[in-house]
């Protein structure tokens, strides 16, 4: 083939915006997420501002994070929300069935929740229990966080130490309700979610986004019945994704694999377009106006637990493969931007595809981290047309593109961020933009020596950005090399 990969810039007529919510972030009650990662309480040694570790905070302040999604995952339909407030001796231990049996002492609770979203500034998703719940218990959550009069929630909320009710913008009823979340069938889950979400008010002042269960993965029967039983009565859906090398079995190590294990993952990855598609496609049978956002709200990679880690703990180191595997992913949100408004990475602390690795004092930032940093420019931007004449990458008599790129207009250009999946070599490539001639070009790139480079408490800086260079300009082109497993990201700015 071609000995150079072409692409074109140019605006599209009616383009949607990119919902910064596409960069956002989930922690669950879940090992070393909350309690150790993001929560060491105020008594701890470890720097805290009111109980929340200041190096982690800071950490994610630099990601600009618009949302996080909380308590669950599997831990929210087991999670009673009254467990977690008022004073904290008085709070019930109880055992997260779902993640270890340990006991969970509900040190961290709404209050500190919301505390967090506001030290972050991003948006509050809560996702409320239809397990073991029931509507009352729910309705009561909406509440007491929302409600600005006088009544027995707000009341108890004022009692527990804050006044003003909070904002918050998105609240999921359920979670994986066809599996953790009570193994439910999707009719029967429709009429649940009917009779839950009744009792989701939106108290004056206040809009509450509700969000129903969606399918898992490529579970097109599960979207087809909420969408039909149920669009008039949610704002958007969920969807699942996670992706492996192996099977839920045997996931595949996250560190110790081979160039296929590297081709399997980005041929994984790159499913994702498959099942966006396939999803809007039944989407936009029922709602073709685009009403209702599919909120891609777990989704990230899933190793075998790192060995002599915490069985039930899920945690997993993080290389420059899941690096390369996330800047697919969000490339790909970014052009299904029309109807994904939401997606949030499996997890934020600890767990998964995590952005940061904490041990006691000690933290580190993952080469996912750096992924989401980089990308953070498209948050809230307008999409742009890229269209791609990739390469072929090949292993083993399979054939990949070599590249996946999304492009969006922000205030100081066209931004690009591009992903070079080839672990083999560099890939050149020439970039036209449309209109003007281009006056400058800087951005930086990620990539590392071998296809499982991580970072590790001894050798953190092991990958991280460093700056692009030899970019060539010539009128309204620019052309480059792009390293082997890379993730660049770039602004072009125009005369
Ligand atoms: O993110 C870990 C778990 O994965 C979540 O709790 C659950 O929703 C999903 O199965």
């Amino acid at each position: 083939g071609a000995d150079i990969n072409k692409l074109k810039i140019s605006e599209q007529s009616g383009a949607p915006i990119i919902a910064p919510e596409i960069y956002g972030h989930f922690s669950e009650h879940l090992g070393r997420c909350i309690y150790g990662g993001i929560w060491v309480g105020e008594d701890s040694d470890i720097p805290n501002v009111k109980g929340i570790r200041k190096d982690v905070l800071d950490a994610l302040r630099n990601l600009n994070v618009p949302v996080l999604r909380w308590p669950g995952g599997c831990f929210a339909d087991e999670y009673h929300w009254k467990d977690g407030i008022g004073p904290k001796d008085q709070r019930p231990e109880i055992v997260n069935t779902h993640w270890g049996m340990v006991t969970e002492d509900n040190s961290f609770g709404t209050h500190e929740f919301m505390r967090l979203c506001e030290l972050l500034d991003c948006e509050a998703y809560i996702a409320g229990n239809v397990g073991s719940g029931t509507p009352e218990e729910m309705m009561d959550w909406v509440e007491y966080l929302t409600f600005a009069g006088k009544s027995e929630m707000a009341n108890l909320r004022r009692k527990n130490g804050r006044e003003e009710p909070w904002d918050v913008k998105y609240f999921g009823v359920g979670n994986e309700n066809w599996g953790c979340g009570g193994n439910m069938t999707p009719e029967y889950y429709s009429d649940v979610y009917k009779r839950y979400q009744t009792y989701v008010k939106n108290y004056p002042g206040s809009r509450v986004k509700k969000i129903a269960c969606g399918p898992n993965s490529w579970d097109t029967h599960w979207m087809e019945v909420l969408m039909r039983n149920c669009r008039g009565k949610m704002d958007a859906i969920s969807l699942h994704y996670y992706i492996m090398t192996g099977s839920w079995g045997n996931k595949g190590s996250a560190v110790d694999f081979e160039e296929k294990d590297w081709f399997k993952l980005m041929d994984n990855a790159l499913k994702v377009r498959d099942l966006l598609a396939a999803h809007i496609e039944i989407m936009d049978k029922y709602d073709p106006d685009k009403s209702i956002g599919l909120y891609v709200d777990e989704w990230g990679t899933w190793w075998n637990r790192q060995p002599g880690s915490k069985p039930g703990f899920l945690y997993q180191q993080n290389t420059i493969r899941d690096a390369v595997s996330a800047g697919i992913f969000l490339n790909e949100f970014n052009k299904h931007a029309k109807r994904v408004k939401m997606a949030n990475i499996a997890q934020t602390v600890n767990v998964l595809q995590a952005m940061i690795l904490t041990k006691q004092e000690k933290m580190i930032l993952t080469p996912t981290y750096h992924v989401f940093e980089m990308y953070k420019h498209h948050q809230g931007s307008e999409l742009v047309n890229s269209s791609l004449e990739a390469r072929s990458y090949s292993l083993g008599g399979e054939n990949l593109p070599a590249l996946n790129v999304s492009a969006s207009k922000t205030d100081n250009g066209v931004y690009v961020t591009i992903c070079n999946i080839n672990h083999q070599s560099g890939e050149k490539i020439s970039i036209e933009v449309e209109g003007r001639d281009i006056a400058d070009v800087s951005g930086r790139t990620l990539t590392a020596n071998k296809i499982n480079s991580h970072n590790t408490f001894s050798s953190p800086g092991n990958v991280q950005p460093t700056a692009l260079n030899d970019v060539q300009i010539k009128g309204n082109t620019l052309s480059l090399e792009l390293p082997a497993k890379s993730v660049s990201a770039f602004t072009v700015k125009q005369k």
